[in-house]
C-alpha cells in the first residue's frame, strides 16, 4: 500500500510518550495518514494528543469552539448546505506556513457513507514523467483562501490568507518530493500565462484523482485519522445527506514549504 495504516493497541486518551511517541511519529512519516479505532476523546484529550506532535494552531479562517479555540467542529446534518473538505485539498495551503498535519476525531457517523479519501502526493509526484518533473521543478504557485472562504461566510468582510509555495515540495522529515498544489486553494502558477497555468494545474488536479494513489477510510464512531498535510491531500465524501456526521479537528503547526 502506498498510503495509510491502521494502528491498534494504543489509548489516545493518554498522550503517547517515549518509544510509543517515536513509533507513531515513524508511522506517520512512513504511511502519511494513520487511523485509530475506538478512541472516545474529550476536547482536552484530543488537544493533548495533537500537542505530542507540535504546537496546535488556530484555524486561520474558521472559528474554533468558544472554550477550545484550537478545536474546530466538523459537522454535517439535514440542515447542512455544504460540508468541510468536499474537494481535494491539503489543509490551509493559503497560510504562509501551512500546517504539518491535522487530527480528526468523529464521534457520530452515518450508517453508510461519509468516508474520507486520502491521496499520497509522493505517489502522485513519482508517477509523473521525468520531463514533467523537470518542467515543474522550481515553479511556485499561489494558494488563495479568499475564493474558498468568502462564499461560505458572506457576512464577514475580511481578507483571508493568500501565499505562494513551491509546486513540488521536499518533505522536511523524509526528504521525499511530493506535489504541493491542490484544486481547492491553488489559483495559478506564478509567472506563467493564465492559459498555460490553468492547463498544467488542471492536469495535476486530474492526476491526483488516480485511485492508485489513494486510501479510503471508512469511519466508525470514535475513530481518529491523523494525516500529514505536507505529503497528502484528502476529500470528504458527502453521500450521506440527511444523516449526521460529527466530530472535532485539531491542526498542528508546520514549516515553510521548500
Ligand atoms: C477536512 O477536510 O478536514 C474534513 C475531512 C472529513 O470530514 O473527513
Amino acid at each position: 500500500m502506498r498510503i495509510g495504516a491502521e494502528i491498534g493497541g494504543v489509548d489516545l486518551r493518554r498522550p503517547p510518550a517515549g518509544q510509543q511517541l517515536a513509533e507513531v511519529q515513524r508511522a506517520i512519516a512512513e504511511h502519511q495518514v494513520i487511523f485509530f479505532r475506538d478512541q472516545p476523546l474529550s476536547h482536552d484529550q484530543l488537544k493533548a494528543f495533537g500537542r505530542s506532535f507540535g504546537e496546535l494552531i488556530f484555524h486561520s479562517s474558521v472559528a474554533g469552539l468558544p472554550d477550545h479555540p484550537e478545536v474546530v467542529a466538523i459537522h454535517a446534518d439535514a440542515q447542512s448546505k455544504y460540508i468541510a473538505g468536499e474537494d481535494w485539498h491539503s489543509d490551509l495551503t493559503c497560510d504562509a506556513i501551512p500546517p504539518m498535519g491535522s487530527i480528526l476525531y468523529l464521534h457520530t457517523v452515518p450508517e453508510t457513507g461519509g468516508d474520507t479519501l486520502f491521496a499520497s502526493m509522493y505517489a502522485a509526484y513519482e508517477a509523473l514523467s521525468s520531463r514533467m518533473k523537470a518542467y515543474l521543478e522550481g515553479l511556485t504557485a499561489e494558494h488563495d483562501g479568499n475564493h474558498v472562504y468568502r462564499p461560505l461566510f458572506p457576512d464577514l468582510d475580511r481578507q483571508y490568507p493568500c501565499s505562494v509555495h513551491p509546486v513540488v515540495r521536499t518533505h522536511p522529515v523524509t526528504g521525499r518530493k511530493g506535489l504541493f498544489v491542490n484544486g481547492s486553494y491553488t489559483t495559478r502558477i506564478v509567472g506563467m500565462p493564465k492559459a498555460e497555468s490553468d492547463a498544467i494545474l488542471g492536469f495535476l488536479y486530474q492526476h491526483v484523482t488516480n485511485p492508485n494513489f489513494h486510501v479510503r477510510f471508512r469511519w466508525r464512531p470514535h475513530s481518529v485519522a491523523f494525516w500529514d498535510n505536507r505529503c497528502t491531500q484528502h476529500l470528504a465524501v458527502w453521500d450521506y445527506f440527511p444523516q449526521t456526521r460529527s466530530g472535532f479537528r485539531v491542526t498542528i503547526g508546520g514549516d515553510k514549504p521548500v
